[in-house]
């Protein structure tokens, strides 16, 4: 049986995720990919031990998580019980319905029906008698936004949840669910949208700033964009990788062009000046000046994790340097 790490709190920064009483670890690991039941579990223990040895104390899972959907969630709850039992009330354990789970009518996007039954499901996977977040994972353009948050509320009142959260919601969406949720009391929490370095949408958007402004917090998916913001393709697609394993449909070889990679190479340059590795450099970007309060990574490895931690030696950044960025992302 696993004996965590005795100072694993001591070099992790926690933020406050809005205005709520919840603090998250500045790194969260996300099990969508590398904890399916096509993967190894004695590498998936490492990963996870290894993470909350570090300071992470929230890991994030959805329904579908695999291959095959659902896998994550039961490798996780077999970790859960076999390592982690001891640790259940230092853990933030997250899960999400929204995406195609189960055939017919009732197993995707956002009815009352799936939201409810999909989250049962999870418990029983996971081995739990609740999760810390739960989210409605996409936003569903039928199902009227008043039915999916009364579901989210009522995970919150049956006691199968602690928080709710929103993901892949844009600003208008967020807008429509937070005066429901704010009218219902619901703790509504946390949002978790994608951003990195190469991918801004939330600020053009304007999410980033009515987080803010609402006082909730955000938790940043894909925050090194799928590796590509790591040294993994700097010189070619290793078989060992997203790319390379054509494990993922979001992340092929044809993603990897020869634009992207002149792009990567002038951010692994600006990284190296400032001392650290580009893995380190996009996570401190979206760290920046906290207006994001967990940066939601994926790793394969256990050495991703140890060097993706060091981040938080230096999360500040000259107004040179944001502007090097700035001119290497548009390709000058
Ligand atoms: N809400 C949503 O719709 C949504 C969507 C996507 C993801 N998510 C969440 O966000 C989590 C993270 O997503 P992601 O895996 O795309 O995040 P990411 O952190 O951008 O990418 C993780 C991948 O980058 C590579 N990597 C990480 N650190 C590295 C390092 N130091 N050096 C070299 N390569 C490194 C690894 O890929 P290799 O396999 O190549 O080693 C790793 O699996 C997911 O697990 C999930 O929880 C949510």
């Amino acid at each position: 049986m696993y004996t965590a790490n005795p100072s694993r709190y001591s070099t992790m920064r926690y933020n406050r995720l809005g205005k709520s009483g919840l603090k998250l670890s500045a790194l969260s690991l996300g099990l969508w990919h590398n904890f399916g039941d096509v993967d190894s579990i004695h590498n998936m223990k490492a990963l996870i031990t290894k993470a909350f040895d570090l300071g992470i104390t929230h890991f994030d899972l959805a329904n579908n998580y695999g291959p095959p959907p659902g896998s994550a969630e039961k490798n996780f709850g077999r970790i859960l019980k076999e390592e982690l039992s001891a640790y259940r009330d230092e853990l933030i354990i997250s899960t999400k319905a929204g995406y195609t789970m189960w055939e017919g009518p009732y197993g995707d996007f956002g009815s009352r029906k799936y939201l409810l039954s999909s989250l049962d499901q999870s418990l029983k996977r996971l081995g739990l008698d609740y999760v810390d977040i739960f989210y409605h994972h996409r936003p569903d353009p039928d199902t009227p936004i008043e039915e999916s948050m009364l579901a989210l509320d009522s995970a919150v009142r049956q006691g199968k949840a602690l928080y709710v959260g929103l993901s892949n919601y844009n600003k208008a969406q967020t807008k429509a669910a937070y005066a429901i949720l704010r009218e219902l009391k619901t703790p509504f929490v946390i949002h978790q949208p994608s951003y990195s370095i190469l991918n801004r949408w939330i600020e053009k958007d304007g999410l980033k700033d009515y987080a803010h402004d609402i006082g909730i917090g955000l938790i940043a998916f894909s925050p090194l964009a799928q590796g590509m913001l790591t040294s993994r393709y700097l010189t070619g697609i290793p078989e060992d990788s997203r790319a390379g394993r054509g494990v993922s449909p979001f992340l092929t070889r044809n993603q990897i062009t020869q634009e992207q990679l002149a792009v990567i190479a002038k951010l692994n340059d600006i990284a190296a000046q400032r001392g650290q590795s580009l893995a380190q450099m996009a996570l401190s970007w979206v760290l920046r000046e906290g207006g994001v309060a967990s940066v939601l990574i994926g790793a394969s490895k256990v050495s991703q994790l140890e060097e993706n931690i060091r981040c938080l030696d230096n999360t500040a950044f000259s107004a040179e340097e944001l502007k090097a960025i700035d001119q290497a992302v548009a390709g000058k």
